[in-house]
């Protein structure tokens, strides 16, 4: 269960302002069950936990067992933005921190992903992977249009097809797309690929809990049907019509921060495996909320690690922060701290502490040292990293993020302001029909 608690916020707010943002989250909240708000038409994720067939799961079972039949032991999942972020977060919170280095492998093929990036070196060293291994892949696109994984896509289908022949690719490719239209939805009708459905009412930074991301979280290994009960646990707990909502308290303080200049928020964790979780929780923040001129600044930082790169900003720079902190109560695995009769590097104060219990210390203490130097603190705590815990956390935020958005005043699923850089690079890359704009673009930039 997700605990949040805002003592970290007391000194900054008064009990009657984060009152009165409860109440206006509450009524947000309202405007979200009710489906009353802008974009009211993308709720499709709000009862994903609660509705997501058994037969979905099994679907990705079969697939992952009939690679593992072909002794595939690489899959390239091909997806940007929404449609990589949830699973690699997943991916990288569940995994062993040195997977690939271990001698003793995991019974699962490696996950990469590719199609994020639009990067040369990156897709020819993929492909340098690819020639070494038993290769799949996954191309998730709900619009089916996107550049950067249709590139990607084109190179590591023909790489497959050029191994493997035509017909044995059709099976060790799988498609996640709309049920009807896209380029994609053609190409793996025309191909005969697997292909897994998007619905029209979810959206991309939505979606983890769909095939976006149940596929690729089932094929490295992981239980997708637990997740789904964590998920589940907050779609009930933030369902509630009342101000002890998780949810509610948290879209309500960090608005309540915003409105007092705290115009950006910092998600910390002090676990290097949550790294991906800030990247999920920056786009589904940044990309809901950031339109109409406002919007909380999305931030991540990795500590203890980025204490010795950030700290110093975020203890005395300027003084528009405010941070959530993911605490992981208990960890997975236990190492203590040995003693060493000599002493040389004075660390025998530590003797018999487990790491753990340091890094514990270490985030009180930051805390309150964030808190002196004028930085809120909004702590979001799970018990350990499982995927109970991790389905738990995504769904938590999601409707936070929901009902943060209509507190803000914006329709939290549309993302008009993605479009903008896509035009420019099509009519840079001459694209027909941005004729227009490429003439435009080539007088701007005296060619
Ligand atoms: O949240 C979103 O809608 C976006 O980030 C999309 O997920 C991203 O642009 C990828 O889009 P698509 O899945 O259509 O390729």
């Amino acid at each position: 269960m997700i605990k949040t608690d805002f003592g970290g916020c007391t000194s900054f707010v008064k009990e009657t302002e984060y009152q009165e943002y409860l109440d206006k989250a509450l009524v947000a909240l309202d405007v979200l069950e009710n489906e009353t708000g802008a974009g009211n038409d993308f709720l499709g994720w709000k009862h994903l936990p609660t509705q997501t067939p058994e037969s979905l799961i099994e679907e990705c079972e079969a697939v992952r067992d009939s690679w593992k039949a072909k002794g595939v032991d690489l899959v390239v999942v091909i997806g940007i933005g929404g449609s990589y972020l949830g699973a690699k977060c997943a991916i990288e919170a569940l995994s062993h921190s040195f997977a690939r280095q271990l001698a003793s492998k995991k019974d699962a093929p490696e996950v990469v992903f590719a199609g994020h990036n639009l990067s040369e070196e990156y897709i020819a060293e993929l492909m340098d992977l690819m020639k070494e291994r038993n290769v799949a892949a996954v191309v998730i696109s709900k619009s089916g249009t996107t550049t950067e994984p249709a590139v990607a896509f084109r190179l590591v289908k023909q790489h497959i097809e050029s191994r493997y022949g035509a017909k044995e690719a059709a099976e060790r490719i799988v498609a996640v797309t709309d049920a009807h239209k896209g380029a994609l939805k053609s190409l793996s009708t025309q191909e005969g690929y697997k292909t897994f459905v998007i619905e029209d009412n979810v959206g991309g930074r939505f979606s983890v809990l769909t095939p976006v991301g149940i596929l690729p979280v089932v094929l490295a290994g992981f239980d997708m049907r637990t997740m789904l009960k964590g998920a589940a646990e907050m779609e009930e707990a933030t369902a509630v019509k009342g101000k002890d909502n998780p949810a509610v308290q948290y879209a309500a303080m960090r608005n309540l921060l915003y409105s007092k200049g705290k115009k950006v928020e910092i998600l910390v964790s002090y676990n290097p495996k949550l790294q991906y979780l800030g990247e999920w929780w920056k786009q589904l923040f940044g990309e809901s909320e950031g339109k109409d001129g406002k919007g909380i600044f999305p931030a991540s930082v990795s500590f203890t690690t980025d204490l010795h790169s950030m700290g110093q900003y975020i203890q005395d720079g300027e003084r528009m922060l405010m941070e959530t902190v993911v605490t992981v109560e208990k960890s997975n695995r236990s190492v203590t701290i040995s003693d060493d009769p000599q002493n040389l590097d004075g660390l025998n104060f530590l003797t018999g502490k487990h790491v753990e219990e340091c890094n514990a210390m270490a985030e009180l203490g930051t805390k309150l040292a964030h808190i002196d130097g004028g930085v809120p603190q909004l702590s979001v705590s799970i018990e350990k990293i499982d995927e109970y815990n991790l389905g738990a956390l995504f769904y938590f935020f999601e409707k936070s993020c929901g009902i943060s958005a209509y507190i803000l005043g914006v329709n939290p699923f549309n993302q008009p302001g993605v479009e903008a850089y896509k035009k420019n690079m099509f009519a840079l890359l001459n694209k027909p029909g941005y004729e227009t704009q490429t003439q435009a673009l080539h007088e701007r930039l005296g060619k």
